[in-house]
């Protein structure tokens, strides 16, 4: 497996190998979630590129960006034993270097709800920088984890927009055996609030349940579900929302496919969390 660490090698592994390029943008402290998408990268490509770089521009200033964990020789210890072909792990000063001026926004409701109402700046730092990793490692196809919900339509929305020669494919969400959605930052989490933050996977059981049984108010269970995660001393609910999955549109009235998008802080970790209820007409 290369480790590219400079834009120059990084632009020679582009140019050196034939067939197409699957890459995985990830920010590192790699978990099977992200392992997930290099195994599906690894199907559908010749070559399976891998990025680690922990963006600062998409971490608001009372956010993790110095916690954030960090472990390469770990990271790259898990990428060769999937067969990933390459990890690039750039520095700030080549992804943003000196004179750097673009900011790549996807404006409207598209980045203003769910998380974006709480981290304002936090999706022109994702588009920005995946736009940048796009132009440096110029991928067939690039893979991101429906997990980050609202992260796929945002980077989807750019990619159509812009016209970028990538293919954007989502892949599902990996949790733990009792779960809980893998998260880099479910290693902040004591005991007693990762036992607490099961609610958010047991919110979205509640909900596909209540479906199947014929609910179809949409704020009803909404209400639900703001209750149940209130009985937790140690969660606070950020938002909980039932919306069209590529417009994220609110739906009041369930009918058809509609996500569930819920966000919480559980002591000061902030946990998210998605499913895609199946409505019977
Ligand atoms: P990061 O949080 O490291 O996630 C990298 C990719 O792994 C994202 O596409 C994310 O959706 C996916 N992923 C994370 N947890 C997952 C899980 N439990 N199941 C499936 N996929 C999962 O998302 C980012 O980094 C950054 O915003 C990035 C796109 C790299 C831009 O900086």
């Amino acid at each position: 497996m290369d480790v590219l660490v400079t834009l120059d090698a990084m632009d020679r592994w582009t140019s050196s190998g034939g067939g197409s390029v699957g890459l995985v943008p990830t920010m590192g402290f790699l978990h099977d979630g992200h392992l997930s998408l290099v195994r599906r990268a690894r199907g559908e490509n010749d070559r399976v590129l891998v990025s680690i770089f922990v963006n600062p521009t998409q971490f608001g200033p009372s956010e993790d960006f110095e916690d954030y964990p960090r472990d390469t020789d770990r990271d790259c210890a898990l990428l060769l034993a999937e067969g990933a072909d390459a990890v690039f792990i750039p520095s700030v000063e080549d992804i943003y270097p000196a004179g750097f001026a673009t900011s790549v926004t996807v404006s409207g409701p598209l980045t203003e709800r769910l998380c974006g109402a709480s981290r304002p700046t936090h999706f022109a730092g994702v588009t920005t920088v995946v736009a940048r990793l796009f132009g440096v490692t110029r991928p067939d196809r690039a893979y991101f984890g429906q997990k980050d919900a609202q992260q796929l339509a945002v980077i989807r929305r750019m990619t159509a927009d812009l016209a970028l020669p990538v293919e954007v494919v989502g892949c599902p969400i990996v949790r733990e055996p009792d779960g809980l959605a893998m998260s880099s930052r479910n290693v902040y989490l004591s005991n007693d609030e990762r036992a607490q933050a099961l609610t958010l996977r047991e919110s979205l059981l509640l909900a596909q349940r209540r479906v199947t049984a014929g609910i179809r108010d949409a704020s009803a269970l909404r209400d639900e579900i703001v209750g149940l995660v209130a009985r937790q001393a140690l969660l606070r609910l950020d938002y909980v929302e039932f919306v069209h999955g590529e417009t994220l549109d609110p739906v009041d009235t369930l009918s058809g496919q509609v996500l569930l998008a819920l966000a919480a802080f559980v002591g000061r970790t902030r946990l998210i969390d998605n499913a895609t209820l199946q409505v019977d007409e």
